[in-house]
């Protein structure tokens, strides 16, 4: 219940100890590399075979199950070995934890797995054996539970599901390798979508799971998804794609910001709005990072200078020219990135994403937006005057409704919505209920 420091105790550098990666949060990554059809291995740092945690037994039971697994001091590497995957029945008492990973990785396998001695799953964040169990038939796989057991085998018609997580960090981790379905034995060829629900539980022990998941799996082009969101200059869409992408936890693109910022690197270097090639070639290699609310343009934080009048007017202007916008496709195709990303702009959804699952257009009356525009700046502390700021703004419209590249439009397939009178709260709500109609999981 107490550590009793002696008084007058002094510091010593024990020069250096080495903390070990967690086995438990390897297990997931192990079975990824056995499940994984590709040459090279999924090569796992800071825990190895001479781990001292017992869940590094885990790589026992893989390896049982067919993972050709190879390791030293702090690293282990991992290979698809036997295909598919072989059922086995394991006392799993010494594993409790990493064992939830083999009742996935029999989803992979022929034969009926069973994990035995494993009473305690049942006190554990949840009744993991009543968790899984019921997790597990959703995809369509045989289980049968018992007081101390599990028993999983493979789905022979898999289905799509949306996995509870219980406020339990490994049903959320262990249940995300679900997603390799094409890959199973019975896979369904173009996969079904598996959704987890409350994917924050994981925060318990592996904040940045699905990231580190995400990094080291490729979605097949088409399958991140994509909402776009276009429309006038000060319709709102910039907050909105942003409130929509934070409640979904998905990235965000702000297209306008591109155009911005290669108007900014011009008039920064002198490039006139007419030199079209030297435009197009600034635009090609712009070194563009964002992070958070700032913009780093060659080292510089630019987030305020490219809101500025002058440089959303030149941005308008050059993004008339063809050759400008083609050389700023490249950079906003590949912000679409797992989970998925909000993209808005004027031409998201006709030109660069023409086939997002779902595709808004968004505009509310002049007046309104010559309003918003007025208030933002005068918050800012710019002086701004409403009838002027109507003017330019109409003016833009004009511009970027009338130009022959890209103009501005709704996509054919577009919702329209007309925020005038709508809070950002209605919007953002109006938008995921869209959102929740069309994607896979309408009825779940
Ligand atoms: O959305 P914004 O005001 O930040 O955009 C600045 C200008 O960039 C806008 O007047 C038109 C242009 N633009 C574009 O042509 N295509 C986009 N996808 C986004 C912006």
């Amino acid at each position: 219940m107490r550590f009793t420091i002696p008084q007058g105790s002094q510091y010593h550098s024990p020069g250096t100890v080495h903390v070990e990666a967690d086995a438990s949060s390897a297990s997931y990554f192990i079975a990824l590399g056995a499940i994984a059809a590709t040459e090279a291995p999924v090569r796992i740092e800071g825990v190895g075979l001479d781990s001292i945690q017992g869940d590094i037994r885990f790589v026992d039971a893989a390896q049982a199950m067919g993972a050709s697994v190879s390791g030293g001091p702090g690293w282990l590497e991992v290979r698809r070995g036997a295909w598919p995957l072989k059922a086995v029945t394991l006392d799993a008492n010494h594993i409790p934890d990493a064992a939830m990973t083999l009742a996935v990785m029999a989803l992979y396998a022929t034969g009926t797995t069973r994990i035995g001695n494993i009473a305690s799953w049942r006190v554990k964040e949840t009744d993991r054996i009543a968790a899984m169990s019921a997790e597990l038939r959703k995809l369509g796989a045989a289980v049968t539970e018992g007081a101390d057991f599990i028993e999983v085998s493979a789905p022979h018609a898999w289905r799509a599901a949306s996995i509870r997580t219980y406020d339990d960090h490994r049903i959320a981790m262990c249940l995300s390798l679900a997603a390799f379905n094409p890959l199973a034995p019975n896979g369904p060829p173009n996969g079904v979508p598996i959704r987890i629900l409350d994917p924050q539980c994981v925060a318990k022990t592996f904040p940045d799971y699905f990231e580190a998941l995400f990094s080291v799996v490729q979605p097949a082009a088409d399958a991140v998804p994509v909402i776009t969101i276009d429309g006038p200059t000060a319709s709102g869409k910039g907050t909105l794609a942003s409130t929509v992408a934070a409640r979904l936890g998905w990235h965000q693109l702000d297209s306008g910001l591109l155009y911005r910022a290669t108007a900014l690197a011009a008039r920064r270097l002198g490039v006139a709005d007419t030199d079209e090639p030297g435009l197009a070639a600034l635009a090609a290699t712009l070194d563009l990072r964002f992070d958070g609310e700032q913009v780093w343009l060659g080292g510089m934080d630019v987030a305020s200078e490219l809101r500025l009048e002058q440089v959303g007017a030149m941005a308008s202007r050059i993004s008339a020219l063809p050759t400008v916008r083609e050389a700023l496709n490249a950079l906003q195709l590949s912000f679409r990135r797992l989970p998925g990303l909000v993209a808005d702009g004027r031409d998201m959804g006709t030109v660069i994403f023409p086939r997002a699952a779902l595709k808004v257009f968004l505009t509310a009356s002049p007046a309104m937006r010559a309003e918003r525009r007025h208030k933002q700046l005068i918050s800012k502390g710019i002086p701004a005057n409403i009838a002027d700021l109507r003017a330019d703004l109409e003016a833009r419209d004009e511009r970027d409704r009338n130009r022959l590249v890209a103009p501005l439009k709704p996509a054919q397939d577009a919702q329209l919505l007309d925020n005038s009178g709508l809070s950002i709260d209605e919007s953002v709500a109006q938008v995921l209920d869209w959102w929740a109609e069309r994607g896979p999981f309408r009825s779940t």
